[in-house]
This record gives C-alpha cells, sequence and structure tokens, in this order.
C-alpha cells in the first residue's frame, strides 16, 4: 500500500487550537473524508515512545506494543520504525504484525483463549514467545510444538493477585479472574515442562489491568514476580530470559494525572536489578491513546425534558468506550475557540444508534454547537477503531494519520457494500425452514 499525503497546515502556522494537530488541519480532513473519522498524529505516538524509553534506559528492556490498542498497518508500521515488538493476542494480530513487517522472533503472544490453530500458526511462525495462561493450554501447545517437532519459547502470564482501582472490566490481575496461572500453580507446571522435549520457559510475565494511575500496583506485582522467579531458579529453571510486566500504564483522558513514564520506571526497576533479567513490557494505550481524534459533526440539536442534546455522526459502534465502561473523553469544538465559561452550555453529545445507552460524553461544557459543527473526541487513539462494530449497519469511520503538515488516509471508509459481504439473500420463495421444503401460497 502506498499512501498518499495530502497538505495540511503547519503547526506553528495560524488556527492553532488545544489539540495538538492544527484545527485547520482537521477541518480539511473532516471536509475531504467526511465525518466520523480517526485522525491519528504520528508526531504524538513517537514523542510518547521516547518518553518511554528514555524512562526506562537504567535497564535492559524491549517495548512490544499491544496490537489490540490500534492495529491499523499503518500504526504498526510506524511501531516497528521505532524499534518496537508486537503484543498480540489472535491469529488475526499474527498475520497483521507480520504483514506490518515485525520479525517474528519480536512477536510475544498472549491470551486467554488461544485456539489450537493460533498455537499452530504462532509456533509455524517462530514467533519470540507464547505467553500461556493455564496448564490446559501448555499441554495444547506441547501437542502443536510435538506435532512440528519445533522447540517453542513460552512464558507463564502469573495471576499475581493485586487489585487494580480501575473499571471493573479492565481489572485482570486478581485471584479468582479468567487471566494467568496462580502465583501458587506455576513451579509444578514448570518443572512439567522442564520434562518436555519441545518446550522451553523463558520469561514469567504478569498483566495486571489497564488504564491504572497507581504505580505502587505495579510495584507490587513485580515484586510478586521477583520473588516468583527467584523460587523458579532454586528449583532449577536456569533458561529464563526476561520478565514481563504486561501493559496497563494510565494515561490522562480529562483532569486527571496519567501515570508519569519515570515514576513507572522506578517502581519496575527493582525487579530488573533483583532479577538480571530483561524487562519486556506491553503498553498500547500509553503510546497510541492520547495521539488519535474522534472528528463528528453535529447532525441536529435538541431540547427534550429539560436537557439539551447535540445529536453527532459518531455513535457508540464507532467509539463504545463511554457506553460500556462510562470513560469519559474530553470533546471539544475544532475551531470554536470560545473559552468564555459563561458563553458555554451544558449538553449531552449523542449519538444516531437506537439506544440510550449511545452517548459520547454527558453534561458537557461546550461553545454553541449548530448542525454541521465539527466536534473533536479526544484520547480516542487506544480502544477506538479496534473496538468499533457495524451496528445499525454503520460502516466503520476511515482512519487518518498526521504527519508533520501533511496527512493521508490510512484506512477507507467502509461501504454498506462491505457490511453485506459475505451474506446470502434466501431464495425468494417462501420456505418451510423446518421441512426444507417450499411452501406453496395458494393465490
Ligand atoms: N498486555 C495484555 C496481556 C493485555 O491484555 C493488554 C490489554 C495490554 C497488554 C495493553 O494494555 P494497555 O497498555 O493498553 O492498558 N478496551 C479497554 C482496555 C482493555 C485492555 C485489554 N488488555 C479500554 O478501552 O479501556
Amino acid at each position: 500500500m502506498r499512501l498518499v499525503w495530502r497538505k495540511g497546515r503547519n503547526r506553528s502556522g495560524v488556527g492553532q487550537s488545544i489539540l495538538d494537530v492544527p484545527a485547520d488541519t482537521l477541518e480539511r480532513i473532516a471536509m475531504a473524508v467526511d465525518t466520523p473519522v480517526y485522525v491519528y498524529d504520528a508526531e504524538a505516538i513517537r514523542s510518547r515512545y521516547d518518553e518511554l524509553t528514555v524512562a526506562l534506559s537504567g535497564f535492559p528492556h524491549e517495548i512490544l506494543y499491544s496490537v489490540k490498542a490500534n492495529s491499523n498497518l499503518s500504526i504498526l508500521r510506524l511501531m516497528r520504525g521505532l524499534g518496537a515488538g508486537a503484543d498480540i493476542v489472535s491469529g488475526g494480530e499474527l498475520v497483521r504484525v507480520l504483514r506490518a513487517g515485525f520479525a517474528p522472533g519480536k512477536v510475544v503472544f498472549s491470551g486467554v483463549g488461544k485456539t489450537r490453530r493460533e498455537l499452530t500458526a504462532a509456533v509455524e511462525n517462530h514467533i519470540g514467545l507464547v505467553n500461556v495462561e493455564s496448564h490446559d493450554e501448555l499441554t495444547l501447545l506441547n501437542e502443536v510444538a510435538q506435532e512440528l517437532r519445533t522447540v517453542v519459547k513460552f512464558g507463564f502470564r502469573v495471576n499475581p493477585d493485586v487489585a487494580t482501582n480501575t473499571h471493573p472490566y479492565t481489572q485482570t490481575g486478581e485471584r479468582g479472574m479468567k487471566f494467568g496461572v496462580p502465583m501458587g500453580e506455576v513451579l509444578s507446571q514448570a518443572l512439567w515442562a522442564r520434562d518436555q522435549e519441545y518446550l522451553l520457559l523463558q520469561s514469567v510475565g504478569m498483566h495486571i489491568g489497564s488504564q491504572i494511575l497507581d504505580a505502587s500496583r505495579f510495584r507490587q506485582g513485580a515484586e510478586k514476580l521477583a520473588s516468583l522467579i527467584e523460587q523458579l531458579r532454586d528449583s532449577g529453571a536456569e533458561e529464563l530470559h526476561s520478565a514481563d510486566v504486561g501493559g496497563g500504564i494510565g494515561i490522562q483522558y480529562t483532569s486527571e494525572e496519567g501515570l508519569d513514564a519515570a515514576q513507572y520506571a522506578s517502581v519496575i526497576e527493582p525487579l530488573a536489578r533483583s532479577t538480571g533479567l530483561k524487562i519486556m513490557l506491553e503498553p498500547g494505550r500509553y503510546l497510541v491513546g492520547n495521539a488519535g481524534y474522534l472528528l463528528t459533526r453535529c447532525v441536529h440539536t435538541k431540547q427534550s425534558g429539560g436537557r439539551s442534546f447535540v445529536v453527532v455522526d459518531a455513535g457508540m459502534n464507532d467509539l463504545l468506550r463511554p457506553s460500556l465502561y462510562g470513560a469519559v473523553h474530553d470533546i471539544c469544538v475544532v475551531a470554536g475557540g470560545e473559552t468564555d465559561e459563561l458563553k458555554l452550555r451544558s449538553v449531552d453529545v449523542v449519538g444516531p444508534i437506537c439506544e440510550t445507552g449511545d452517548f459520547l460524553g454527558v453534561d458537557r461544557k461546550l461553545p454553541e454547537v449548530k448542525r454541521g459543527t465539527l466536534l473533536a473526541v479526544r484520547s480516542a487513539g487506544a480502544y477506538g477503531f479496534t473496538m468499533s462494530s457495524n451496528y445499525n449497519s454503520r460502516p466503520r469511520p476511515p482512519e487518518v494519520m498526521v504527519e508533520g503538515n501533511r496527512w493521508a488516509i490510512i484506512r477507507e471508509r467502509e461501504t454498506i457494500e462491505d457490511l453485506m459481504r459475505g451474506e446470502q439473500l434466501s431464495p425468494d420463495v417462501a420456505l418451510d425452514w423446518r421441512t426444507g421444503r417450499e411452501n406453496t401460497v395458494d393465490e
């Protein structure tokens, strides 16, 4: 795929707004490709990556970009160019990262429900590491490795029993959750694996949750990993190469402070020091979250029951986070420089979907919004497009990458035809579905 770059506006030029990408570049994009549209700022992604790399520079580490956050091929290509590896969770993500040019050795496969087919693809492609989450999965991986007569490097994702105070749906590190091998079972599974010809234990890891703003949770998890690693080594696991601390670094959405990279590094560092192992981490949101916008236009305004609604052309099918997690994303008028508090009005920004839960923002203070006003939903770079759907038969939006003062479409808008691809019209006669016989309809 060759990108077609179009001109935007220089960042230092007029039209600078509270957005990182100049407002008139966003206007041009919206005019050219229509709304809703996802826009990603390449430079913002690079600077996040650099920030993290600098913070972690005191100890050996490897950044594995968590593909689920944003899996567009151009984003993946950007990450690969920065030197990242990839953290994947499905056969589909494996194909994506290989297509984007990641070296298989820099790919780590996580996830609680990998199928035989997915494990086979991983082993055939000689990926760097398979993180297993249960003994059942380990035995399946062993079968696959035996069949293919290939030594497989694997790691245990453990459940460290660490509580996080993030949204319940994105907590993963506590006892009783579906994720990870319970700490107490890791040793016996490691001993079992040692007797298998084709299994090679290389890593122990965790992923305790997502959007974590409190560094002490990572410290607790890292301490538990350190003692587990010591225990494993005491029982003869000498071939460990790395400790994987997962993803989950929290970012700023509105007024909260994102977790500082240096603070994060300081709670991880003791694990690196005490074990001498390379630290692998799997950030997704941290790298791309703040670098993305969802642009949407107002289609109608209305008042009802004492509330003011701004109905926009993006809905929960485009950005699910507000509806699913009650997530709060900043919303602003792209070209509206109105800052006078008194002139701001409180509105609910809602989508066109036939569900009351279809909202992008509730009780937002915005300057006057009319039909056609362009709005930007901020921090939509992670888990935005990747969680979008075709609900209400709505084509998914296009994706655009901004690079300096140029921009390019990195995914076309879906068409209505795309929505029906693979579907069949049933025969144009009434069928008796129970008997399979045609119903004869008496005229
Ligand atoms: N590693 C593993 C094994 C994961 O399951 C995840 C995210 C990550 C890394 C990356 O986490 P991050 O650094 O992006 O927090 N849809 C939710 C987030 C779900 C995260 C699932 N796992 C949301 O929109 O908030």
